[in-house]
């Protein structure tokens, strides 16, 4: 008894002490993350990995498609450097033009349905698409580039006028008894224009075969036949799958197939796939430098998930709007940086798409600025190194293994929220880490539309249901298995 009066208070000290502990790591939890400026150092030195198509499963009513970077088969050593340098001044040309064509067609006054939907496909720059898929269609198994800003699915096809090269032989519709081009007078060649910005074009007879053209920002192309076939994959198929058999193909694929258009339009994967997934697929997205495979998963089975995320799923309604409707567009309502709320009356007017083709997200000026200044006070002591196209905001971390920083959150309309992955907030310019920049633009102007680019959305679980119009969000570290 005599003992305990000297030993309780040093006690209570032991335990506010420890209470402080907990409450600092907690606090600094929340608001810092470690990010791994040697990651492509490191990559550099692992042996290259053995080279396997993507793989694709079943499971629970969905089909789980394994996500890869596009060129993860090849066998050049990656300059890193020039591709990452080269992906961020794409990112820019490609977003200018992309917001030019928005500013048209909303300021356009023409009211014929079809023209008020110029689909915004043709400003899209496939060098910046980095995820491939495969899939089956008709007797072949084929890998293709994914892209959620267009709607048709092509692949090249023989007879072939002119094919780029492909790993692995060209789809013959001849020796498949399900292939069957679609004719002219067909609605379905009529959709064309909404999906794709050109009207189908026909030889002059209705039963003759409808042909169309999709063209990209970069001057990559690709024209043929419209064909259906059976699209299998994960084991499930989908009988009369709409798709360009392409005999005239130009650009930069990387050995790819063709490309999956997971756009909203009538013509696109989701719209054609309605009846067996409900409308519904969602993505994750990997970090490309650490070679991890993502996944992309058609369907969702809302009783028995079959996502790895590790926080809960949070939705928020998509914005209508008619003019653009073959995007996917989100009201952002405001930001965090390290747990501090953004200040900006650009919050709330409704309009930001989210792109798996963008790299990096373009907020308006009023926001960046905002982020930029809150993010500056939070990553100090750092020496500042000159900005990289859009990208302005950099630092030379050059002799540091790990830093700490701020955390970046966004918010949606009805308390959605999407946390910035640690591989999301940083871009390393230069492998040396003498040029890491924070990961997000500006736009030009206040009224331009923004974008939730891809690179903030690694490692999330990105869920779009077309039919409940809503975008769901979770923390997912990507894996395929
Ligand atoms: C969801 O998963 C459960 C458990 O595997 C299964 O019984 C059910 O049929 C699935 N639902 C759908 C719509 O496929
Ligand atoms: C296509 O892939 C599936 C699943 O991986 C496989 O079962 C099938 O044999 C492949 N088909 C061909 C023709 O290679
Ligand atoms: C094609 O069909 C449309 C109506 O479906 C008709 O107006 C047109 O005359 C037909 N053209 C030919 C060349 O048969
Ligand atoms: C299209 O043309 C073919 C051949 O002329 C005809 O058999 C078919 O009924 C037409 N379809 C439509 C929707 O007009
Ligand atoms: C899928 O079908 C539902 C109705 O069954 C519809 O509301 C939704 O818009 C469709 N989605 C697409 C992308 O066509
Ligand atoms: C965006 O959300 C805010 C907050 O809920 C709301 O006040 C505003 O009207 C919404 N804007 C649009 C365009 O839906
Ligand atoms: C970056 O920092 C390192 C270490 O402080 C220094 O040696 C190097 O010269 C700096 N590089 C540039 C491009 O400023």
């Amino acid at each position: 008894m005599v003992e305990s009066k000297p030993l309780l208070p040093f006690f209570f000290f032991l335990l506010s002490l420890h209470l402080i502990i907990i409450a600092n790591a907690v606090h600094s939890s929340q608001q810092k993350k470690l990010f791994n400026v040697q990651m492509l150092q490191r990559k550099q030195q692992l042996s290259t990995t053995s080279c396997f198509l993507p793989e694709s499963r079943q499971e629970k009513g969905t089909v789980i498609l394994e996500m890869k970077e596009r060129d993860h088969c090849s066998q050049k050593k990656i300059d890193w450097n020039k591709r990452l340098q080269r992906q961020l001044i794409l990112d820019d040309i490609n977003v200018l033009s992309m917001q030019n064509r928005i500013r048209r067609t909303i300021s356009s006054h023409i009211v014929e349905a079809s023209e008020t939907q110029i689909p915004l496909t043709s400003g899209i720059n496939l060098q910046t698409l980095n995820y491939i898929v495969s899939i089956g269609l008709g007797n072949q198994n084929m890998t293709v580039i994914v892209d959620t800003g267009s709607d048709l699915t092509w692949i090249q096809c023989e007879p072939c006028m002119s094919c780029y090269n492909q790993q692995g032989p060209i789809f013959n519709p001849s020796t498949s008894s399900s292939y069957k081009p679609i004719l002219c007078n067909s609605s379905t060649c009529q959709s064309l224009q909404s999906a794709t910005g050109n009207r189908g074009t026909c030889d002059g007879s209705n039963s003759s075969t409808c042909n169309y053209v999709v063209n990209y920002g970069d001057g990559s192309y690709t024209n043929g036949e419209l064909g259906v076939e059976h699209l299998v994959f994960g084991g499930i198929s989908v009988s009369s799958f709409v798709f360009g058999c392409g005999r005239n193909n130009k650009g930069l694929f990387g050995g790819v197939s063709g490309l999956m258009g997971l756009g909203r339009s009538y013509l696109s994967m989701i719209s054609q796939t309605n009846a067996t997934f409900g409308g519904v697929f969602s993505y994750c997205l990997p970090t490309i430098e650490s070679g991890a495979s993502g996944s992309l998963v058609m369907g969702n089975n809302e009783s028995s998930s079959v996502f790895k995320n590790v926080t809960p799923i949070a939705y928020t309604n998509m914005v209508l709007n008619p003019q653009i409707s073959n995007f996917y567009i989100l009201n952002l309502t405001g930001i965090d940086v390290g747990g501090v709320a953004l200040e900006s009356s650009s919050f709330g007017n409704g309009g930001m798409l989210i792109d798996s083709g963008t790299v990096i997200t373009r907020l308006a000026p009023s926001v960046y600025k905002a982020l930029k200044e809150e993010f500056l006070k939070q990553f100090s002591g750092f020496p500042s190194a000159p900005g990289f196209s859009l990208l302005d905001t950099c630092f030379n971390l050059t002799g540091n293994e790990e830093v700490s920083i701020p955390t970046i959150r966004f918010h949606f309309e009805d308390n959605a929220e999407m946390n910035v992955d640690v591989a999301g907030i940083l871009y390393i310019v230069k492998e040396d880490a003498s040029q890491v920049c924070l990961a997000l633009a500006s736009l030009n102007d206040e009224s331009d539309i923004g974008i939730v680019g891809n690179y903030q959305q690694r490692n999330q679980r990105v869920i779009y249901d077309t039919k409940q119009s809503k975008v769901g969000f979770a923390s997912e570290p990507c894996s395929f298995i």
